[in-house]
């Protein structure tokens, strides 16, 4: 599904008709977002895909409909619920904390003249950004062990400054893990970078 400007506020808030079990959890955290954190302005990056305004919320709510489509194909047995809480809090890392976003606008007219229109908060500690993503949701979620793995290693398996990123989780990546680093990936690439 295609998620821009214009359907993503009504596409984000149905996604919560999904959950049931941890309803009161959840709609808690959503508000907290909502609320004292910068989740519905972020960017999903400085300079990449989505290097604007709404762009992580934008990203997030795209994923979670791909994850889902991939999910009733492929794994039907696993929960709505599961597909939503990870696909769209994976990147939450990138909204920092409450008062504190990890993305600030950027004020250097070179850097925005190369189309790096974000900066990184330089106050936040450096942590992987999927490790943050865990630490936020797990302190307002409780999660199954392979909810936290899909969010831990959704990036998947990459080549990165001489070694592999995530190689503890070759093959042993669980279904969710699997459908969420794919469904991220379709997302970014192909619907909004436009790769053919
Ligand atoms: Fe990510
Ligand atoms: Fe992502």
């Amino acid at each position: 599904m295609l998620i821009n400007t214009d359907n993503v506020k009504e596409k984000y808030n149905l996604l919560f008709e999904k959950i049931s079990k941890r309803k009161e959890q959840v709609m808690k955290f959503k508000n907290f977002l909502e609320n004292e954190t910068n989740w519905l302005r972020a960017p999903a990056s400085t300079r990449f895909h989505l290097n604007v305004e709404q762009g992580l919320l934008i990203h997030s709510v795209g994923v979670t409909y791909n994850a889902l489509d991939i999910k009733t194909l492929l794994a039907p047995d696993i929960t709505d619920e599961s597909v939503v809480i990870t696909a769209l809090f994976h990147d939450l890392g990138k909204v920092g904390y409450a008062g504190k976003p990890y993305y600030l606008p950027n004020d250097n007219a070179k850097d925005i003249e190369k189309g790096i229109t974000f900066k990184k908060n330089p106050e936040i500690v450096t942590m992987n950004l999927a490790v943050r993503s865990l630490y936020l949701i797990s302190q307002h979620i409780s999660l199954s062990e392979e909810e936290a793995q899909a969010i831990v290693a959704h990036d998947g398996l990459y080549a990165i400054k001489g070694g592999v990123v995530n190689i503890d989780y070759h093959h042993n990546e669980c279904r969710l893990q699997m459908i969420l680093h794919f469904a991220d990936k379709w997302t970014s690439a192909v619907q909004e970078e436009g790769r053919k």
